[in-house]
């Protein structure tokens, strides 16, 4: 299973054995994470694995899930910040699920900041390890917005293009609020987050996360089909003020 297959068939597992993970499987993740770490989608971030089958770190907060291991993506302090954060994350998430391992994110991990002058703080948690349950399922079972309901095109659009953003569709999100919203131009997919009624400070973290997420499926569906990605801002798109939404960013297709 490849990483693209694997955002097809997740699911999250809140359920886990405390099972070691092998030695070469952490040793490949750690390597993975590395090479991710490079990637411009990606910059910024720092990761930290808990092990808590051989350690006495004790993990805590809202909604946590028991499990072996926690990964921990840092990041700078700011939405760009969080996104770089999230889609990491979801990166590391689908290379676990390739290999069999069950992941849950958490949103509401209590972790001590990273004492740090560049502003870096705990942009995402994530619980992994092997599980009884069925860590997959059918794409078509995940609860989702339909895609009309959260793409405006804008022209036509050709089958692979098509097929990425019903990729993206799969992404996850916090609560399953799946806050993005596309608007297609041919090649352009300017992506827009809904903005949330409840300006919450740690809302707009986990929001910023969840787009990350979502860039990443984007990007995973461009690498796919052989196109190359280009993640910009349009800064007349910036500029715009709308009462709804706000505009993140633009990953240009070579088609
Ligand atoms: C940023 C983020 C934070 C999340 N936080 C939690 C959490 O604290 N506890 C939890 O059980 N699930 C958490 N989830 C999992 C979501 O509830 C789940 O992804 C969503 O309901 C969709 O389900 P699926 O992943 O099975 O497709 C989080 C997901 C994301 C993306």
């Amino acid at each position: 299973m490849n990483l693209y297959e694997a955002m097809y068939s997740r699911k999250t597992v809140r359920k886990f054995n405390m099972k070691p993970i092998e030695v070469v499987t952490m040793l490949n993740f750690q390597r993975y994470i590395k090479a991710m770490l490079e990637e411009q989608c990606c910059k910024g971030c720092s990761v930290e694995i808990i092990d808590t089958l051989t350690s006495n770190k004790k993990v805590k907060g809202l909604f946590k899930v028991v499990a072996p291991y926690y990964f921990i993506v840092y990041c700078e302090n700011s939405i760009k910040g969080f996104y770089h954060a999230g889609c990491l994350a979801e990166m590391l998430v689908l290379y676990l699920t390739s290999k069999g391992i069950g992941t849950c994110y958490q949103g509401g991990l209590k972790i001590e900041p990273v004492k740090d002058e560049l502003g870096v703080c705990p942009g995402i948690a994530v619980a992994f390890g092997y599980s009884n349950e069925n860590i997959y399922r059918e794409s078509g079972r995940a609860k989702r917005l339909k895609l009309n309901d959260i793409i405006f095109l804008k022209e036509e659009i050709n089958t692979e293009v098509e097929a990425i953003l019903k990729g993206a569709r799969l992404a996850p999100s916090a609560f399953n609020m799946q806050p993005w919203r596309f608007v297609v131009y041919h090649n352009r997919i300017h992506l827009f987050l809904k903005k949330d009624p409840i300006i919450i400070k740690k809302f707009k973290q986990v929001n910023g996360v969840d787009i990350g997420i979502v860039l990443s499926h984007l990007l995973l569906g461009a690498e796919e089909f052989w196109l190359n990605a280009t993640v910009t801002q349009v800064d007349s798109l910036s500029e715009r003020e709308l009462k709804n939404y706000e505009y993140i960013i633009t990953v240009l297709l070579d088609i």
